[in-house]
């Protein structure tokens, strides 16, 4: 999500470390910092903001210490501010760190530092790592470093500077990427290729459970016990342009592949074997006594995740839920009150009618839960309670894994507030806890049949009309479908509940019309199959869309995409991914401008 740097050889730290940040910049960071060892200590400089604002910190009379590391920040604990920005330090101004991904059990241990009479400066969960490493050295840096990433649970990738071993940068990582780049005569690490592309293409890529020392003499790769790995030289092929792409042609493409890791990171520390923890959501059986009606409010894609959330919450939790477009719900006098729970969903935190929205519901007296992926948004900062999505950056315009995050926040909040009511017995949450802590897993066994999707969307080149259906959460992911097709292959699609295409619908589908039918609910398949058969019975072209195991779908459609078998109130977050992975193949088919389609913006922060 953030981005790292570290630089140790015979040149001035300070501007290739801002170079490099500068290459991570390009995803909208919040703060940066770089710290550098000079001889009077560890110098940190950080600045909030764009780049160019710790550009001016630094002037033009910056040290020239040859050793140093830098961090652009996507917040995630604690709010972008100067005091959060990376670097952060120990105590005694001795060991300094920077780190991307999250500490799950960062609050735990700060309490145990805290009772030991550490101080600290910041909200964020990096600032543990340093006090820890403090604790621990006892006059070697990696193996302080080593105990550190024992106590620690979470993902990361960090790099660790110390005064008291002053030639020398350690790095570890786990579940975040990280690189190590060798350069003549000096080292470099980054959390992306990108970053280090100007000084050298030959580079370690880290594995999970890796740790490296660097010093000006060499680099050692070994295991968190500290057994030696060898490491085979990795030569980078890409442009620089590519390269911010971590390789794949498109942002969008990308993200797709980085759902397993965004999924992961959304569940962390919020899974316990059969209890949800949600530390930002604080509603007590007695306040959600009060509340008779659940809204769910948001824009797009995010009103997407929100039919599904109505169907979790309204199932696990026997709450009444409303879902409303953030634009129609502001205008429209909602029936909200101090007994209303509205949810807000939004990935950027900024979509002008959902913050409208957000602002009218708590002027109606409602509690506000906000599901967002950007820490500091508006959203996160005027709802009640925030539940933030783990996405990271999210670029290209068609969401990809901000909507899976968002699913994963409906899974969640549906589950903490049946628990807080007592609607499911913990024997039934603990089954679901398990089904989503495969889904990750899940994910990537549905990317990895990219190539038989990338086959199915030549047929898509030249159609102008798709049709999408489904029942219940198969037709709320049917509209996700619908939507990513429309908006970056500019072919007319459209979302209809299976069950309503003989109302009318049904006029529209001819022969070879292609319908995507997905077919995963168990309790209305055989209704969904009966209204396959309809449209087959017009010639349409069918593509179904069920579980592994499944052996009755394939009689009835022309192709069968399998997603592997999970609840089906979690089926949603695999049934997508085939679909956003048909949508990107078609619009690349089609020659589209898949990033950045025509007429469309990232955040929409206009009426
Ligand atoms: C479609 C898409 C949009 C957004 C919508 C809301 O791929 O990304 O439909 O979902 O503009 O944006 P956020 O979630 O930032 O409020």
């Amino acid at each position: 999500m953030c981005g790292i740097v570290g630089y140790i050889g015979k040149q001035a730290a300070i501007p290739i470390l801002v170079n490099g940040l500068k290459k991570l910049e390009y995803r909208g960071y919040d703060s940066a910092g770089v710290a550098v060892l000079d001889p009077e200590g560890i110098m940190v400089t950080k600045s909030v903001g764009k780049l160019v604002a710790l550009e001016e910190e630094l002037g033009t009379d910056y040290s020239q210490s040859s050793i140093g590391i830098g961090h652009t920040r996507w917040a995630t604990h604690g709010r972008p501010s100067y005091l959060n920005a990376h670097p952060h330090c120990d105590c005694g101004q001795n060991f300094v760190v920077v780190h991307n991904g999250i500490i799950e059990n960062y609050l735990e241990l700060k309490d145990g530092l805290l009772e030991k009479g550490h101080h600290f400066v910041s909200e964020t969960d990096t600032e543990v790592l340093a006090h820890l490493v403090e604790d621990y050295y006892e006059g070697d840096l990696e193996d302080a470093v080593r105990k550190v990433l024992k106590t620690i649970h979470g993902s990361y990738a960090m790099v660790v500077l110390s005064r008291k071993d002053p030639d020398k940068l350690v790095a570890a990582r786990k579940d975040s990427p990280m690189v190590v780049g060798l350069g003549d005569g000096e080292f470099f690490v980054a959390s992306d290729i990108t970053a280090i592309l100007n000084y050298t293409r030959q580079v370690y890529i880290l594995d999970d459970g890796e740790m490296v020392v660097i010093t000006d003499d060499g680099i050692k790769v070994t295991d968190f016990e500290g057994n030696p790995h060898t490491k085979e030289i990795y030569d980078v092929k890409w442009d620089a342009v590519a390269a911010e792409k971590g390789g794949y042609e498109h942002f969008m493409l990308k993200e797709i592949h980085e759902q397993p890791r965004a999924l992961k990171d959304t569940m962390l520390g919020r899974l316990e074997e059969e209890r949800v923890v949600l530390q930002e959501v604080d509603l007590t059986l007695d306040q959600l006594a009060q509340i008779n009606k659940v809204y769910i409010v948001a824009c797009g894609t995010a009103w997407h995740a929100g039919l599904v959330g109505k169907t979790l919450i309204e199932r696990w939790a026997h709450l009444p839920v409303e879902v409303d477009i953030a634009s129609e719900f502001r205008y429209r006098s909602p029936l909200v009150d101090e007994h209303t729970l509205v949810v807000v969903v939004s990935q950027s935190g900024e979509t002008a009618d959902t913050l409208a929205a957000l602002r009218e519901a708590k002027n109606r007296g409602a509690r506000v839960v906000a599901v967002t992926n950007v820490v500091g948004s508006t959203v996160s900062r005027e709802a009640h309670d925030v539940i933030f999505t783990w996405a990271g950056p999210e670029i290209a315009v068609a969401s990809t894994k901000a909507y899976t995050t968002q699913l994963e926040g409906m899974v969640l909040l549906g589950l903490y507030l049946a628990q807080v009511k007592g609607t499911l017995l913990s024997d039934k949450i603990g089954g679901i806890i398990n089904a989503l802590k495969r889904i990750p897993a899940q994910v990537q066994e549905i990317l990895d049949q990219e190539s038989l999707i990338k086959e199915l969307a030549k047929s898509f080149v030249k159609v102008e009309d798709a049709f999408f259906i489904g029942r219940s959460l198969d037709w709320a992911v049917a509209m996700e479908g619908s939507l990513k097709l429309k908006e970056i292959s500019y072919i007319h699609a459209e979302a209809y509940a299976a069950g309503e295409l003989k109302h009318g619908t049904l006029a529209l589908i001819t022969e070879d019309t292609p319908v995507i039918a997905l077919a995963t609910q168990r309790d209305v398949f055989d209704k969904t199959v009966s209204n396959v058969k309809e449209v087959k019975a017009r010639d349409a072209k069918v593509i179904g869309l069920t579980y592994k195991g499944n052996t009755s779908l394939v009689k009835s459609v022309d192709h069968v995409i399998y997603i592997p078998e999970t609840l089906d109130e979690l089926a949603p977050i695999l049934t997508v991914i085939p679909l956003q992975l048909l949508s990107y193949y078609v619009s690349v088919a089609r020659g589209c401008d898949v990033d950045k389609p025509r007429n469309l913006a990232k955040s929409v922060t206009v009426e």
